[in-house]
């Protein structure tokens, strides 16, 4: 399925990966509403996903600021990218979109695109991170971030 999360997406960072496993798990539960047919399940599970996209990029993006990571205005410009293209499949969803046509975005092309993102700037992020807590003097995250409420 695309939108399982496999071994390779791992980014080696633990914070990181946890958060990408529960958006893969958002995403398979909102292609299993999608594939119900029920509209309000497709509903609420695609403003859950939402929810939890800004949620984990933003913890992403404090991390970057945390740790004055070099590339996080780069990495930031992604995530506002995808949000324009997320928030325009959440508003057709809302306006009624055929189910078939939101099975193709959340199905695949969000998987996709997750995954890209994952492996283009995420793994990057995460060597750096990882590398950063080797070493005994770097500056660290906070850890004032919470959990994601569940
Ligand atoms: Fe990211």
């Amino acid at each position: 399925m695309s939108e399982s999360f496999t071994k390779d997406l791992e980014v080696g960072f633990e914070k990181v990966d946890v958060e990408h496993r529960a958006l893969m798990r958002q995403v398979a539960a909102a292609v299993e509403a999608i594939g119900s047919g029920d509209r309000e399940a497709v509903h609420a599970a695609v403003v859950k996903l939402g929810d939890y996209l800004v949620w984990h990029f933003s913890s992403e993006e404090r991390v970057m600021e945390e740790t004055l990571y070099p590339e996080r205005a780069r990495h930031k410009a992604a995530h506002d990218l995808f949000m324009q293209d997320f928030l325009q499949v959440s508003e057709a969803e809302k306006a009624g979109e055929d189910l078939a046509v939101l099975a193709e975005s959340i199905g695949q092309r969000i998987p996709e695109w997750i995954k890209f993102h994952i492996q283009v700037n995420d793994a990057p992020l995460g060597r750096y991170l990882a590398a950063r807590d080797r070493k005994p003097e770097a500056a660290r995250p906070s850890g004032k971030d919470k959990p994601y409420p569940s």
